[in-house]
């Protein structure tokens, strides 16, 4: 240990003394990719090379004749998009930033690498570190700003990250937005000038677009190849992702830079002295293998890293969000139990409505705010169901929304300074309710205290949903008072302090994010989540183009399908789709048809005894619906014995031409016997290539013809090594 410690000391002591000759450079790489800073004469950091790990580390020379900053500061020299804008002590506002020091520690894989920079005139410091995971080619980067000036510094904008990519013909992926159609990707050629993917939200602050996108130099064709970077700002307050491109400009060539971090937008952050700011992490990854493998990257580090307990099998489940709504009592959930029995589920889902009493959440027009159970609806209480349902070896989980109020609630009587709402201001309420003020320590204790409660009076719940369904307007927080620059902040990180609370005392709780559907999906909220819902829109149809959307960043497991009454399709074609991600139920069981029931509980125990593929094996989506009227992904586990297809037809038409499936990620070598599941007994497979063994070189090269021929239809296979 104590050698270790010697060794890491060394490493930073050579660094320090290294750079201090102004000729060394800072390498921060993972095993494909690499970032290359150098410091200049004036000692300032640039970027000088960012793409594939080269062997020879001399081999990243500085070629570059144009303006790199490793961060953009404003009001000095550089004057396009600072990444980084502050007022001083004394009102200067221009910043510029010197190299100090580095550091680097290694730790098995992962090297985290501390870069200081201050402002030669004045005590304002700048680290910025990097997180690089060797094995996931992913980096993880975001700043601290310490202020040690005498007085209060304003920062004005305060990027988690700035880079820098030669070339001005960038295409950039983004994934558009709204409720019901969340997750649609978007491809085009980024136009000269500035472009921004943001939000000013205030909360679900991606229900117009998620704040993860890809860039490529060529359109994205080529799921297996190309050059591809991914990023995703892990912030779940207001963000900015902003893209300027250069063409032909005499200070920055062609070029793009790449600003991504809190929206600077009514967002002024007041730093003391002595006080630091830590920024959102970007995460971000570089590849030649197309998106294919960016997302397997983004996959391999969220399961290993990036959401809470990634490596936990997630729970199947029956909701009763669609089946009851706000209308049942005691006796309808307990005989939804038997249903979920009959199914096969793990656990019961107990959506809204269940709680208060002066104004009964009978509806969303009162009650929010009021977290005691409904004593007409549920005479025995939480703890009893929990208990018949434990009966019935079935876990049971709750629907919360601890941060918003109806008006009409007693929580808005107590405290209506607890609501946040701009004085002289109508109350502009949306789903009728408000959002509480989680700015104010005593908010997060009753934020803190839903959870808390819930279970202490019923320990027995092993799951909740968590769900926000408004967006901020007209806010303005009382606890703040006269200071309210920094509110949409603040209220982030008291949401923050509140998970962090959760967490430390309720470990094994599993957690659903949702917000009206995926209003909330980036990885600042999954560090705490289990799992997100995806989409309040369950019509299959729709879904396989958000749940493909998603696929790119967020990992099969934590992507919530749940098989409904919407849709007009087949039960099928429903649990198919569903399967490929985790898989639950949102229906009245006893109401389904005896083959309905049979043929889900059939495709229950395949998905079952699949999760181990579909939830942790590596992702090849093959044909995608947003080129083809078809969809096809596959999963393949690490050992390349196992792996799932799924294939799909949207609407189709007669003359309809199809793909040939070509699968991906199998050893070439082994011999795999196809099996078509999620049938009946009796039914007649549709795949012609079911119960052949091909070898893995066959079926990537020659492939499978395409199988189903009618809209709307579609299908599971199987490959097993044999
Ligand atoms: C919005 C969610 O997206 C739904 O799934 C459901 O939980 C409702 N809220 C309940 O009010």
């Amino acid at each position: 240990m104590k050698h270790n410690v010697n060794l890491y000391l060394s490493i930073i002591l050579l660094l320090c003394l290294g750079l201090n000759s102004y000729a060394q450079k800072i390498i921060i790489s993972t095993g494909h990719s690499a970032l290359v800073y150098h410091v200049n004469k004036q000692k300032q950091l640039e970027q000088t090379y960012f793409g594939e790990k080269l062997q020879d580390s001399a081999a990243y020379r500085n070629a570059n004749t144009y303006e790199l900053p490793a961060l953009a500061t404003g009001g000095a020299t550089y004057l396009q998009e600072p990444a980084l804008e502050v007022s001083h002590a004394d009102g200067n506002m221009s910043l510029q930033l010197e190299f100090v020091s580095t550091t680097v520690k290694t730790e098995d894989n992962l090297t985290e690498t501390v870069i200081r920079l201050k402002d030669p005139a004045y005590n304002f410091f700048v680290n910025l570190h990097y997180k690089a995971y060797q094995k996931e080619n992913i980096i993880e980067t975001w700043n601290v700003i310490d202020n040690q000036e005498k007085g209060d510094v304003i920062l004005h904008r305060y990027a988690s990250a700035f880079l820098n990519f030669p070339g001005a013909t960038n295409y950039l992926t983004r994934f558009n937005g709204d409720w019901g159609m969340e997750a649609q990707m978007e491809e085009f050629l980024l136009p000269n000038g500035l472009y921004s993917i943001q939000s000013k939200l205030g909360v679900k602050t991606v229900e117009n677009g998620l704040s993860s996108f890809m860039l490529s130099k060529q359109k994205l064709d080529d799921e297996n190849q190309g050059e591809v970077f991914g990023g995703s700002l892990a912030w779940s307050g207001n963000f900015n992702l902003q893209f300027e491109t250069f063409k032909n400009n005499s200070r920055m060539g062609d070029a793009l830079k790449v600003i991504c971090g809190i929206n600077a937008y009514a967002s002024d952050y007041r730093l003391k002295n002595k006080e630091n700011l830590t920024t959102p992490h970007f995460i971000f990854t570089y590849t030649k293998g197309g998106q294919g493998q960016m997302s397997r990257n983004f996959h391999h580090w969220a399961i290993k890293y990036g959401i809470w307990k990634g490596e936990q099998r997630r729970q199947t489940l029956l909701n009763n969000w669609e089946a009851t709504y706000f209308k049942f009592n005691q006796d309808t959930l307990v005989n939804l139990f038997d249903g979920a029995k009959k199914l096969g589920v793990d656990l019961f889902l107990l959506d809204d409505g269940w709680f208060a009493n002066k104004y009964p959440r009978d509806n969303d027009k009162a009650g929010l705010g009021d977290w005691e159970v409904n004593k007409r609806k549920l005479s025995n209480g939480i703890g009893y169901l929990v208990k018949e349902a434990q009966n019935k070896q079935i876990n049971f989980g709750i629907w919360i929304e601890p941060e918003m109020v109806n008006p009409k609630s007693e929580l808005y009587e107590k405290h209506p300074d607890w609501v946040l709402k701009a004085p002289n201001r109508p109350e502009d309420l949306q789903r009728t309710q408000l959002v509480l003020d989680v700015t104010n320590p005593k908010v997060q204790n009753f934020v803190f205290g839903v959870i808390d409660n819930l279970m202490k009076e019923a320990p027995g719940i092993t799951y909740m949903k968590w769900d926000c369904n408004r967006t901020m307007s007209n806010p303005y927080s009382v606890f703040m008072g006269k200071n309210q620059e920094s509110m949409f902040v603040k209220y982030t990180q008291g949401l923050y302090h509140v998970l962090d609370l959760v967490r430390a005392k309720y470990p094994d709780l599993e957690l659903m994010l949702c917000a009206s559907g995926g209003a909330r999906v980036e990885y600042g909220a999954m560090k705490y989540f289990n799992e997100f819902w995806a989409s309040d829109n369950t019509s299959p149809f729709d879904r396989i183009k958000i749940q493909w959307g998603y696929s790119y960043f967020f990992p099969a497991l934590t992507i919530c399908n749940h098989v409904t009454e919407w849709g007009k399709q087949s039960i099928k074609y429903k649990l198919d789709v569903a399967m490929s991600g985790k898989m639950g139920f949102d229906v009245q069981v006893k109401k389904m048809s005896v083959k309905d029931l049979e043929l889900s509980k059939i495709s229950l125990e395949n998905y079952k005894r699949l999760q181990p593929v579909i939830n942790y094996g590596d992702l090849y989506r093959l044909v995608s619906p947003y080129l083809t009227n078809s969809a096809s992904l596959m999963y393949v586990d690490s050992t390349m014995n196992k792996a799932v297809l799924f294939a799909y037809n949207l609407t189709v038409s007669e003359a309809q031409n199809y793909p040939i499936l070509i699968l991906k990620g199998l050893d070439p070598k082994k011999k795999y016997k196809i099996k078509e599941i999620n049938l009946l007994p009796g039914t007649k497979p549709k795949c012609a290539d079911d119960a052949q063994v091909y070898t893995g070189e066959s079926l990537m090269n020659t492939g499978l013809k395409w199988y189903l021929n009618r809209s709307e239809t579609s299908s599971v296979l199987e490959l097993e090594a044999i």
